[in-house]
């Protein structure tokens, strides 16, 4: 692969209206590496906390009832969604190093579109920990950043101009039309069965002139140079795995596959539409430094909680006692880290102005 050329360490300044991958057909990986050295720590303990009981003003007892899965921790069962990964510290951590990751995508953007500096509402559904609309309340002092999530999850000391809420964002929105200037969706992939009703919703809600960006992940994994093993568990286990979940579901975890993103935006009226596309590796093995540290980090991410990502998925598509769980956990873990493998991941971002 010594000849394949290096990716590019920054992205177009102003992104292409392509549905291509903005990055070389191939990302540029050395031959012939040792295996990866298992340098991640599985230590369950996070720096990055979360507090349950410190979140919004509008948590009920029963909110924080959450349901328990083998000592891993969901949703109440008072939101009719089925959302698959837990809501604990574990996966916590997860997250905020997605969003670390994210950021480093964008060379240091917290986001594509092309708001107004002087915007004063901004929504995130979906918030998570809240990360990302703690780095848009710093970043903006005068806006109001509201945060929603099914889960009281995000921490108490955040920034004055922001707050979260507990919403379920596949139910009817109850925000009023025309009120935010900055409608931002990420990672929502599992949550969703109807994108069209989502971005419909989101679209409502906008005030005109304002922006609404999606960033999605489809978690099949793919190589440029056929590196995925056909009889790995990737290609046996992971990537049939999110498959069955969604028609399990009812929904489908092939968000960018299905364009799902890019017809909500037409369907609901958007203009000045725009996608952009990133390769986002499984490890560090790109040559381009930036690739490889993004790389290493989405590692990170699954190695901190790939349990987290399996568990339930596994009890829906394959049963809760059938045997061989933690072994194909502990494959899985090995060819994730092994540097012979050149996969990756597709992310897309989706953005446009109500008109
Ligand atoms: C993978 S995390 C992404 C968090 C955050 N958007 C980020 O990018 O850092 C997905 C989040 O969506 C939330 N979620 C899932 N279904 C939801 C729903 N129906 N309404 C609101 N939030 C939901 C989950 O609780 C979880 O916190």
């Amino acid at each position: 692969m010594a000849d394949q050329p290096t990716a590019p360490a920054t992205q177009s300044a102003s992104p292409p209206e392509t549905a291509e991958i903005n990055q070389p057909e191939l990302i540029a990986a050395p031959q012939g590496e040792e295996e990866l050295e298992d340098d991640f720590d599985d230590d369950a303990d996070s720096a990055l906390g979360n507090d349950a009981a410190s979140s919004t003003n509008s948590v009920t007892a029963s909110i924080l009832e959450y349901r328990t899965i083998k000592g891993r921790t969901y949703h109440s069962e008072r939101h009719e969604s089925q959302y698959f990964a837990p809501n604990d510290e574990q996966q916590m951590h997860s997250q905020d190093i997605t969003h670390h990751y994210l950021t480093i995508m964008l060379d240091d953007k917290l986001f594509l579109a092309p708001v107004k500096d002087d915007m004063e509402r901004v929504l995130d559904v979906g918030t998570g920990t809240g990360i990302w609309a703690i780095d848009v309340g710093d970043q903006y002092p005068s806006a109001e950043v509201v945060g929603t999530d099914l889960s009281p999850t995000q921490p108490l000391w955040v920034p004055p101009n922001v707050k979260f809420e507990i919403d379920d964002c596949t139910k009817d929105w109850t925000w009023p039309a025309d009120h935010f200037d900055f409608i931002h969706m990420r990672y929502l992939f599992g949550a969703i069965g109807d994108w069209n009703r989502l971005l419909q919703q989101a679209f409502r809600c906008c005030k005109p002139g304002g922006w609404v960006q999606s960033c999605e992940c489809d978690v099949e994994m793919c190589s440029d140079d056929g590196s995925i093993k056909e009889d790995g568990v990737i290609a046996t286990f992971w990537n049939p795995l999110y498959k069955e979940l969604g028609k399990k579901l009812g929904l489908s975890f092939q968000v960018l596959e299905n364009r799902f993103q890019n017809k909500g935006f037409e369907a609901a009226g958007f203009v000045d539409i725009k996608e952009v596309n990133f390769k986002l590796p499984i490890g560090a093995w790109p040559m381009d430094p930036k690739l490889a540290e993004i790389g290493g980090l989405t590692l990170l991410t699954l190695i901190n909680d790939l349990e987290g990502y399996v568990l339930v998925p596994w009890n829906i598509v394959h049963g809760e006692d059938t045997p061989g769980y933690q072994q194909t956990l502990a494959h899985l873990r090995r060819e994730f880290r092994s540097r012979s493998m050149h996969a990756y991941m597709k992310v897309r971002y989706v953005y446009g102005r109500k008109p």
